[in-house]
């Protein structure tokens, strides 16, 4: 998390594996650019792509402004200052020799700042490289260094529980698991922090947050972007593993934990994997009545055609991958037994939007007429995660008038309105929290893997069973009707308001 004064990293050597990337045009080299716009970057900085491309500096940097000026939040500022800090390194990862180059690359900054710099090797590259790189690095003598040298990597962490284990277990044996910084970029939104001050900066909700008064909980990640041409990856993930299993249980944990000691990394890492570790199993034979997969047909999302999901680039035209996964979960603990919490994400949806729901329970509403509580709603709290980014809490008021009538009223807390509208983007935190050495909002091991656990059962019912409604919803819709079916079951429904 940024630190509460404006104190700047120690000196730096980002290496950023996958530098003529997406992700480094998209997310991290803006997030950089910001960072140093608001002071946040160290004085003594270096940041080096690398790849395989060919490259020069200056013609690196040149591409990376592309991106800037495409995707960052300032695209106007002092770039000419910011530029003679990136440089080019062109390597392959998997050619061991020329890992000296990073060496050598090391040793003159060192030597030109006149201090020993912490090294970050960033891994934004396909899953499928990042042992062999990892272990390239982990044979330079310099990684050998755990408190100056930290290793970052991406999502997807694993495939399954499996090889999420046999990942851990090749790092963990190249790198402390102090060094190693594992990636959720939802933890890095403010709204996602705000959820810990939201809860234990006030007195006001804890009391409530628990059982007796919370009805259900509701997470919606909804998009309305298909597959943005990432057919190639999305094919062999789906829905499940690429929101359900990382973004939104991270979310459920920052909802669901209990309060920590600290904000110490490792303490709020073991409580919310206290979090995952309650969460029921799902049996084999009931993954049907409490997990929902969808997959979008053609149609139009905001009066734009789009293809059906099967026709999309890179995708086998009987595709059994789900672009939609709704599932309700139970936190079986003293704090949260029995009550549901219900999770849906989906690709070509009416709109995009993030929006955590706590319902509370009903208030009894005996004392009042029929015809005064007819638009009666019970308390909501509605955490918008974005693109709003607010805070709305849902009660009765007495609409007024000599007549006696309860409508719904909302108390709101804007981001836009009450601050200035400039938030960093979670990959600024993130890229300055590994700078820093803080890991509390990074990925432990055992984090990982209690997620996997907790989307296995899901994940081997709906491997074994191939799905015979596919495609089953229209894009702009909100998925199919099962996954409504699910809540409403239930005597609930979905809600994003
Ligand atoms: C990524 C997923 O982790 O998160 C993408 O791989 C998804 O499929 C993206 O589109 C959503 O992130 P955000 O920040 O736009 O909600």
């Amino acid at each position: 998390m940024i630190p509460a004064t404006n104190q700047r990293p120690h000196a730096t050597v980002l290496f950023i594996f996958g530098g003529s990337g997406d992700l480094n045009l998209r997310k991290l080299t803006p997030a950089l650019y910001n960072l140093f716009i608001d002071k946040y970057l160290p004085e003594s900085f270096s940041v080096v792509g690398i790849g395989r491309s060919n490259y020069t500096d200056e013609s690196f940097r040149e591409r990376l402004l592309e991106g800037v000026k495409d995707f960052s939040r300032r695209k106007d500022g002092p770039w000419d200052e910011f530029a003679p800090q990136i440089s080019y390194l062109q390597m392959d990862g998997g050619d061991e020799a020329a890992y000296s180059k990073i060496t050598d690359f090391v040793n003159t900054k060192k030597e030109e700042w006149g201090e020993d710099p912490n090294v970050l090797f960033y891994l934004a590259v396909a899953p499928q490289l990042v042992p062999g790189i990892a272990t390239n690095l982990a044979k330079l003598p310099l990684c050998g260094d755990k408190t100056h040298v930290r290793i970052v990597v991406e999502k997807p962490f694993g495939h399954d529980l499996k090889t999420a284990q046999e990942l851990n277990a090749l790092l963990g044996g190249l790198f402390a698991e102090e060094q190693i910084y594992r990636i959720d970029h939802y933890l890095g939104k403010e709204t996602v922090q705000n959820i810990l001050a939201l809860r234990f900066a006030n007195s006001l909700f804890e009391p409530i947050w628990n059982r007796r008064y919370v009805e259900h909980i509701q997470i919606t990640a909804a998009e309305t972007v298909g597959l943005e041409g990432r057919g190639g990856y999305y094919e062999g993930s789906g829905a499940l593993r690429d929101m359900i299993q990382n973004h939104l249980l991270q979310v459920l944990c920052m909802v669901a934990t209990e309060p920590p000691i600290s904000f110490e990394a490792n303490e709020v890492r073991n409580k919310k994997v206290d979090v995952l570790n309650a969460i029921r199993r799902i049996q084999p034979d009931q993954v049907n009545n409490v997990a929902v997969r969808g997959q979008y047909g053609p149609g139009k999302v905001k009066d734009k055609e789009i293809p059906g999901y099967r026709e999309e680039e890179g995708v086998d035209p009987n595709s059994a991958t789900e672009t939609f996964a709704a599932v309700k979960l139970f936190v079986d603990n003293w704090r949260w037994e029995n009550v549901p919490f219900y999770l849906r994400t989906g690709k070509s949806m009416p709109e995009k939007t993030t929006v955590i729901t706590v319902q509370f329970k009903p208030a009894p509403n005996y004392a009042f007429s029929a015809e005064a509580t007819s638009t009666w709603q019970a308390n909501r709290l509605i955490i918008s995660i974005q693109p709003a980014m607010d805070i709305r809490l849902r009660f009765q008021a007495k609409r007024p008038g000599q007549t006696l009538a309860i409508d719904p009223v909302e108390m709101v807390f804007s981001y836009k309105t009450a601050y200035d509208g400039q938030e960093p983007e979670a990959y600024e935190t993130l890229l300055l929290d590994a700078m820093t050495g803080d890991a509390t909002l990074f990925m432990r091991a055992d984090q990982v893997e209690a997620a996997w656990k907790v989307v296995t059962p899901i994940i081997e019912a709906w491997g074994s069973e191939t799905p015979t409604d596919f495609p089953n919803y229209e894009p702009g819709s909100w998925g199919p009707q099962a996954a409504i079916d699910l809540i409403e079951k239930d005597g609930f429904e979905w809600t994003t308001k």
